[in-house]
């Protein structure tokens, strides 16, 4: 499974970057509004940073715009991925632009429908947001599964499932049993997927016990 960064932060997505597993970045309007830098910079950075794909999303949410945005976004480095939502618009767009060569990333995926429509559009990337579906009480993970399911019937869809929305190290877990494509983690989660409080205790006690022999390496 792919790993992505959900993330904005550029700090973050250098220091996390230095073991070079991340494979790629998404942002969304409201985590690059927190950044509170001008956004084209922001991109630029990230996209010098990682070499994989970065998502970067529309804000307009009439077709000719989403198009038009879709340009200027391009525009900012090779490895952009436009996103755009899953919408009647959205889906116009995502076909017109994957015709182009263009890879898009469909957002905002709820339901199996929704995905079955954004991967005849011709979608790269399919993002179901798992932990807003368990916040109303339904099972995100399901979705997973049930777009997993849908996809593998047909040879000729070759949209990755980009599980986002993820909220935990159980979610990550559990997507990647499914066989999503990619997950999109936030910073926070990524730290919690190399930490176990036994490799602690165990690196404790052997450094203690080496110590006590008084060898080196
Ligand atoms: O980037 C889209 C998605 O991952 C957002 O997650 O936590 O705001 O539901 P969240």
């Amino acid at each position: 499974m792919e790993i992505f960064l959900d993330s904005s932060d550029i700090n973050e997505i250098k220091l996390l970057n230095k073991a070079n597993l991340v494979d790629g970045i998404t942002t969304n309007p409201s985590l690059l509004s927190k950044s509170g830098n001008d956004f084209k910079n922001v991109l630029k950075d990230i996209c010098k940073e990682v070499s994989g794909p970065v998502s970067a999303e529309v804000t307009a949410t009439d077709l000719p715009g989403m198009l038009k945005e879709a340009e200027i976004l391009k525009k900012i480095a090779k490895n952009i991925i436009i996103k755009v939502p899953l919408t009647w618009n959205g889906l116009q767009a995502c076909e017109i632009l994957s015709k182009k060569k263009t890879k898009v990333n469909v957002t905002l995926c709820f339901s199996p429908t929704q995905a079955l429509l954004a991967a005849k559009a011709g979608a790269s990337y399919i993002s179901p947001f798992i932990g807003r579906l368990d916040d109303i009480g339904e099972n995100g993970v399901e979705l997973i599964q049930e777009i997993k399911s849908i996809y593998k019937n047909y040879k000729n869809i070759n949209t990755k499932i980009l599980a986002a929305s993820i909220r935990s190290v159980e979610h990550v877990i559990k997507v990647a049993k499914i066989g999503a494509d990619v997950a999109t983690i936030p910073t926070k989660i990524f730290k919690e997927l190399y930490k176990h409080s036994l490799t602690d205790k165990g690196l404790e006690s052997f450094l203690s016990d080496w110590k006590k022999s008084g060898m080196q390496i």
